[in-house]
């Protein structure tokens, strides 16, 4: 009896281990990365099955078990706030007879002859999260979501963290003061930039963190954080186009309201174009849809805004959105096509990535042939099979994303997909590793794709950024068996040079050109771009960089990894957890590699690290403007390089400007800091509080 007491107790204690794990994990994904892993009805159970081990055995409850975490807070701890004037909506047309059917609506609501122009100005939608944020006296009060329209959530403390957003509306600007009104609800959207995106999805994918898949919910994701030191990490950016309440109208127009954002300080989208007629409004929209790709942030269609306010005041609202104006939606980016197969590809660190290769077919102008499918749980969860008719989405430039399968189009046959248990190109065995959705290739140096893929990392942009060696070379030079390592690289030309030269394909200059860019390599290559090139799993380019800013030397770093402390040194670095670290330290443990590393540094000259950033400077942390003619650099590279020194770089000035850095013919900003008492500052100075302290 005894024993099966004590075998029970002991199956508590480790359950109750993995529930508190699991139930943090499962919060972290739901309320931090706002990405639930699990259906609330599954999250529930665990929780009341916690709940009841503890009631049994309640001297085993856990510092860290879920039921003492109060702290944990959730998206709906956010608080809400109540919009004063409703964020509404807006109604959308598809088509351009809508477009003349709209304009034609209003003109008949108002009465107005035909001879009589209703100005409107058309706007790019932006694709991102509506935003309020109320000014009092210009002083930034309160932001919110939208919500449900009537009720927001309290993102104050989010949205102070995005750089454009002004926390005080300027008075000031160069054509003198600037009216501000008591209060005013300023309306606009934050978004994140498609560079933006993909760098925070690198990054993200770097750390293993959540990868989002469009700006939109990137943007959504970092915004919508308790922790606003999250929301500071990423680079949100906003647009402002509307307002609620306000205390004093100012303005005639949307237009001129718009002018009133631009001098408070606010990034207005520069596309914006007062429309005289409906066909201006189509074009603008054609004109859209054709820049649509090039924009550096995603927009969903068009607005069209009445740009007289006293017309917007007589055609009022329908339900919940306004008669004088409308959403013109580009078309979906969604499409049906057929799956044809499902094709494992082999990553550099062995991890088997599914894609879908799919019956090529046009979403709004891209043929799409591939779609990622990300791992085997995500195949199993959407049970995606191999002849399925399934819904692709492409969300502006990223990878097309398989929606959904249409279960009800299968044949009798289909089978659900086998993720394979071996590797596909070397026939090494492959498992999960952990507690990652992935499946790994064992088969390290033996898999081919492994040591190609491994080639192509050391070789790209980002690495050592050989130029004139794309993926497709490397195939080729690996198939020849010229290259099975990065040491191969640098002997091609004394191996092989004529030979390649006489490559059909290939001729003299481009070899000649490649074999350039690998002497280049040779003379000099930054430390952290050197470790990075090594392709250490989980190292990714800012550990590359955090790694050379803390060892300085290549040497010096590989000698502190062949200590047997080379685990504790490399996580006690900020920003370098265990099992990065022990990558890291396994990697240059390894036989091979030692071999390899020896040889590296044979041909590489690896610089050592310059500390550039984080120099302390008289100017580091000081708050700068520029105003007037500089005699020694222009306006750009005197910025930078007090950017560089630490400073911050401001266009507006005001009492917390630390310095202004006057050149000659300064003007209206020279007296406003006479005025306020702000030190001004002779180019010649500013050089001098360049140097380093
Ligand atoms: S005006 C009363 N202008 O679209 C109308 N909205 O479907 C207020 N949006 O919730 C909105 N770009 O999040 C307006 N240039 C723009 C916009 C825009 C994006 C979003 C906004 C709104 C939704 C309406």
């Amino acid at each position: 009896m005894r024993d099966l007491f004590d075998s029970t107790r002991e199956e508590a204690q480790k359950e109750l281990e993995f529930l508190a794990r699991r139930i943090r994990e499962l919060d972290v994904a739901y309320h931090q990365k706002d990405s639930p892993l699990v259906t609330d009805a599954e999250y529930d159970a665990l929780k009341r099955r916690n709940d009841a081990l503890e009631k049994l055995y309640p001297e085993l409850i856990r510092d860290d078990s879920p039921s003492k975490r109060v702290g944990m807070t959730a998206a709906d701890d956010f608080s809400k706030v109540t919009h004063t004037v409703p964020m509404l909506s807006l109604g959308n047309i598809f088509t351009k007879d809508d477009v003349y059917a709209f304009m034609e609506k209003i003109r008949r609501f108002l009465g107005l002859p035909e001879t009589e122009e209703i100005e409107m100005v058309a706007e790019p939608k932006i694709d991102g999260l509506s935003f309020s944020a109320v000014y009092e006296k210009g002083f930034f009060k309160v932001g919110a979501t939208r919500g449900d329209g009537s009720i927001g959530e309290d993102i104050t403390a989010n949205l102070k963290t995005i750089k454009e957003f002004p926390q005080e509306l300027k008075k000031q600007n160069s054509d003198g003061t600037v009216f501000i009104p008591d209060l005013i609800d300023v309306r606009g959207e934050v978004y994140m930039s498609k560079q933006d995106f993909f760098d925070l999805n690198k990054s993200q994918e770097e750390k293993g963190g959540r990868v989002f898949a469009n700006p939109r919910n990137a943007a959504a994701g970092s915004l919508r954080q308790l922790d606003p030191q999250i929301t500071q990490t990423r680079h949100l950016s906003l647009f402002a186009y509307a307002c609620g309440q306000v205390h004093s109208i100012h303005w005639e127009t949307h237009s001129q309201f718009l002018d009133y954002l631009k001098k408070w300080g606010f990034p207005v989208n520069p596309e914006i174009k007062i429309c005289k007629t409906a066909d201006d409004l189509v074009s603008f929209y054609e004109n859209m849809m054709e820049k649509r790709s090039s924009l550096p942030y995603d927009i969903d269609g068009v607005v069209y805004k009445v740009n007289r306010l006293d017309l917007q005041n007589r055609l009022g609202f329908i339900a919940r959105s306004p008669r004088w104006a409308i959403a013109h939606k580009f078309p979906a980016e969604q499409a049906i096509t057929r799956l044809n197969k499902i094709r494992i590809q082999v990553g550099r660190t062995g991890a088997l990535t599914p894609v879908a290769d799919l019956e090529p077919i046009n979403v709004g102008g891209v043929v799409v042939r591939h779609a990622t499918l990300h791992n085997s749980d995500e195949i199993e969860r959407k049970d995606i099979r191999e002849g399925d008719f399934v819904v692709i989405q492409r969300a502006g430039d990223v990878i097309p994303q398989i929606v959904k399968t249409l279960p009800e189009k299968r044949s009798a046959d289909s089978r659900p997909f086998v993720f394979p248990t071996v590797c596909p190109v070397c026939g090494s065995h492959a498992q999960k590793e952990g507690e990652d959705a992935v499946i790994y290739c064992t088969g390290g140096l033996v898999c081919p794709a492994q040591v190609q893929e491994g080639l192509k990392h050391f070789v790209s942009k980002e690495a050592l950024n050989i130029e004139g060696l794309g993926d497709k070379n490397i195939s080729l030079l690996f198939e020849l068996g010229w290259i099975r390592n990065a040491v191969d690289l640098f002997y091609l030309e004394e191996k092989h040079g004529s030979e390649l030269m006489a490559r059909d394909g290939w001729g003299v200059k481009s070899a000649h050109n490649l074999f350039e860019a690998l002497n280049r390599v040779k003379k000099g290559v930054p430390l952290d771009k050197f470790i990075y090139a090594l392709g250490i799993r989980e190292v990714g380019e800012v550990t590359a960089r955090l790694l050379a800013r803390n060892f300085i030397s290549f040497e010096n770093l590989r000698s502190q990894m062949r200590t047997e402390k080379a685990f504790d040194i490399l996580t006690h670095i900020e920003g370098i957890g265990p099992v990065m670290a022990e990558y890291i330290a396994d990697f240059f443990s390894e036989s091979h590699n030692e071999i390899l590393l020896d040889q590296l540094v044979q041909i590489i000259h690896i610089e050592p690290y310059e500390k550039k950033a984080g120099r302390i400077t008289e100017l580091t942390g000081k708050t700068v403007l520029f105003t007037g003619t500089l005699q020694n650099m222009t306006r750009s590279e005197a910025k930078s390089k007090a950017i560089s020194a630490g400073a911050k770089v401001v266009s507006g000035v005001s009492s917390k400007t630390d310095y202004v850095v006057a050149g000659s013919d300064a003007g209206n900003k020279l007296s406003i800091a006479e005025q306020l008492g702000v030190p001004i500052i002779t180019e010649d100075i500013f050089n001098q509080m360049l140097d380093d302290l």
